[in-house]
């Protein structure tokens, strides 16, 4: 941090130890810690430390410590940051093209340390070195979601928990298609992977994965970094016999009632291929129930169940956000439904992203052309102005310009809001189930 702080600022990648073969290194150790503190999860063993710098140097991750050297004598471990803060790459699917994303996680300030601009200073910047680095936007998975307006992040895509009634077979209306197979799971941390990768390049709103995703889908790692044997999994094959799907679930313990498969992760490639997932998941003896904490907003199984009350919804929950960098670049990555032409300014909390743009969208690609403030913009064509978080929100189309406006965070003429509305508007809701 500043100097006069009293605080020291560090950013490393994860690393091993030079001296001990196999274990990590004593920052890499003590920033992992800090991490398990400030996310209440249990101090971390020394073979879950190095599986972790293993899969974060996989993930390419970046780690900010802020370090109080002045920690009394009996403080907890004086040489663990009080502050932590990570941030990764990965693609996002725009609906238009497949843009990296700058991805912001671990996020964790100490209770004796709250409340001093500990996270404002590694916010801001983290971001404006991401947009020096040529990032046109960051991401990020808030734990409270009072905390990243502030800072220029909207909810960009949500996702809701589901529960299925499963006492009998799941009846499906639609045919069956391709074939569905128990799984190897070793198998699985190659094909995930591989799956996903199709999943992410036709699912608008989707972020390619870190590597613990496929160490989960093999049962390599459960919560912890360690294997888990109740795992279980299933591989959906496509009518020409190329994978295309895949679950992975657990039957919770026997006492559950009422009788209950969870599914940790579900990536089809398309609907047909997570309805068969589904269907098998139906077919499962002895269950009576199948909960799901990330199905997609816009999901066909209601409408394909025989009896859609069997689906209920429990919760319904942000995401994503997203808060542009560049959003000139933004506009041209983005996929568009509907052709046409805006003027479009942006207000950005960290004049990071501010600025005014007219974009043209012609066969679902738009000409972005940056403004003066001054200039007028070209007659008849609607002008809007945005705030960075409600450009965020916008984006993937998961809301509408009108809702927006309603809700203060765009403002322009009811017609040029419409204007917005038509030119941003999603036939299907973006859907996310990367969490990080
Ligand atoms: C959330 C957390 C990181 C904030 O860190 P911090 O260093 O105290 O935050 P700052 O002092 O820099 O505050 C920045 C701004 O956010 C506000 N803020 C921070 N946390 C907030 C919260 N939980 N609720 C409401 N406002 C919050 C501050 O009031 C401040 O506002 P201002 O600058 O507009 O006056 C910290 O409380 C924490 O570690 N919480 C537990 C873990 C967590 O929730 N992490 C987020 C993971 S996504």
């Amino acid at each position: 941090m500043d100097s006069g702080s009293g605080l020291r600022t560090e950013r490393f990648r994860a690393a091993l130890s030079p001296v001990e073969s196999g274990s990590a290194d004593e920052r890499t150790v003590a920033w992992l810690q800090s991490v398990a503190l400030g996310f209440h999860e249990p101090r971390y063993e020394s073979k879950h430390v190095s599986a972790l710098v293993e899969a974060y140097d996989a993930d390419g991750r970046w780690l900010t410590g802020v370090y109080d050297d002045a920690a009394p004598v009996h403080a907890w471990n004086p040489a663990a940051p009080v502050a932590t803060y990570a941030t990764m790459t990965h693609e996002l699917n725009t609906g238009g093209s497949l843009l990296p994303a700058h991805q912001i996680t671990s996020v964790s300030v100490r209770p004796t340390h709250r409340r001093r601009g500990i996270l404002r200073h590694m916010i801001t910047s983290d971001l404006r070195r991401a947009k020096d680095e040529g990032f046109a936007v960051a991401a990020l998975g808030a734990s409270e979601a009072v905390i990243y307006g502030r800072f220029g992040f909207g909810v960009a895509t949500s996702e809701v928990a589901v529960q299925v009634d499963a006492r009998g077979r799941l009846e499906l209306t639609v045919p069956p298609s391709g074939t569905t197979v128990l799984a190897d799971l070793a198998q699985l941390e190659s094909l995930a992977p591989e799956i996903f990768r199709r999943h992410l390049e036709r699912h608008r709103g989707a972020l390619g994965r870190q590597i613990g995703y496929a160490k989960r889908a093999a049962g390599l790692w459960g919560d912890l970094p360690e294997p888990e044997k109740d795992i279980r999994a299933a591989v959906h094959y496509d009518p020409s016999g190329t994978p295309d799907g895949y679950v992975t679930y657990k039957f919770l313990p026997w006492e559950t009632e009422p009788h209950t498969l969870k599914v940790l992760d579900l990536v089809a490639v398309d609907d047909a291929a997570r309805l068969e997932l589904w269907r098998y998941l139906g077919s499962i003896d002895l269950v009576e129930r199948i909960t799901h904490s990330a199905a997609p907003d816009a999901d066909p199984l209601p409408w394909a169940l025989a009896d859609r009350r069997r689906y209920a919804v429990k919760s319904h929950g942000d995401l994503l956000w997203l808060r542009p960098l560049d959003p000139a670049a933004m506009l041209r990555a983005r996929g568009f439904e509907a052709d046409g032409a805006v003027v479009l300014g942006i207000a950005d909390p960290l004049d990071l992203a501010s600025g005014r743009w007219l974009v043209q969208v012609d066969a679902g690609t738009a000409t972005v052309t940056g403004l003066e403030t001054d200039e007028t913009p070209p007659s008849g064509v609607p002008v809007v102005e945005a705030g960075a978080a409600a450009f965020g929100s916008l984006y993937l189309g998961s809301v509408s310009a009108q809702v927006l406006a309603a809700a203060g965070g765009i403002r322009g003429s009811g017609a040029d809001i419409e204007a917005l509305g038509r030119l941003f508007d999603v036939a299907r809701a973006p859907y996310c189930s990367t969490h990080f």
